[in-house]
């Protein structure tokens, strides 16, 4: 697998030449707002936590593990085969990483395993977003879908919705579909005056994350779950019918 994608998003990132700082200086504000909604949860940090695939996000209070080792990387390893024998993590973030995943059941498997139990595992996807590759692009999420996972692995689903709406999926597209249209030389120019000029408009998903057809058009959704402990899977048995 090759990295050198992620290795020049890095560089751009953290350029101090003359050229990168102009071109951060350039850069239009994001296409999108985030649902505040997401973060309302009591779900705390414990001794140790794990971040999966922060490469260059630096996450304070996690053991950031990704694929490659990059700066600010503490474990370079496969989500999939997770170097740790027992439960040890209260809380586990996998933010935009299944989609670029060979198998996300195995590794959601993997990520319920070495939760506590009572621990906590936040998991965000793109449903309606342009290909992008970390190292690679192979799929997209329904809301229904991330549960799924989740449920599938034995994790029960505590917070659910979408981090960014259907307005951040129309300018991403249009941004996209803009770079289609632009030579190699004009593409960033492009991107950068377009960016400028429509970043306005992501407020309006403050309007629309209630109501219900989020899903047909949501940008990235995000599920909250939680491991059963032995108190609460002994408290769900049933009674015993006389
Ligand atoms: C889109 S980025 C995630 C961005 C991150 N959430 C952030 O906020 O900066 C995807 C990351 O997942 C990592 N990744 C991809 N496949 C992985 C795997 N099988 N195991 C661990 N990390 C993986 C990539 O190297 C990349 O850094």
């Amino acid at each position: 697998m090759d990295d050198s994608t992620i290795r020049a998003l890095d560089e751009v990132r953290r350029s101090s030449t003359w050229r990168g700082r102009l071109r951060r200086w350039f850069t239009p504000p994001a296409p999108l707002v985030m649902n505040p909604e997401e973060w309302r949860i009591d779900a705390p940090l414990g001794r140790w936590n794990l971040y999966i695939g922060g490469a260059a996000a630096r996450p304070q209070g996690y053991v950031n593990l990704d694929l490659f080792p990059l700066p600010g990387v503490d474990l370079a390893a496969d989500a999939e085969f997770l170097p740790f024998a027992v439960p040890l993590f209260q809380r586990i973030e996998c933010d935009a990483v299944l989609e670029h995943v060979a198998r996300p059941d195995a590794i959601v498997g993997e990520l319920s395993r070495v939760l506590l139990p009572g621990g906590y595992l936040h998991l965000v996807t793109p449903f309606a977003h342009p290909f992008h590759e970390y190292p690679r692009d192979y799929r997209r999420f329904t809301l229904d879908g991330l549960r799924l996972l989740g449920e599938t692995a034995g994790l029960v689903a505590v917070k659910e919705g979408w981090r960014t709406g259907p307005t951040a999926t129309l300018l991403v597209f249009v941004l996209e579909y803009a770079k289609l249209w632009s030579p190699k030389w004009l593409r960033a120019a492009v991107h950068a005056v377009l960016g400028w000029v429509l970043f306005p408009l992501r407020y309006l998903d403050h309007l629309l994350f209630r109501k219900p057809g989020v899903r047909q058009l949501g940008n990235h959704c995000y599920v909250w779950l939680q491991k059963p402990s032995a108190v609460q899977r002994l408290g769900d048995e049933k009674p015993p019918l006389d």
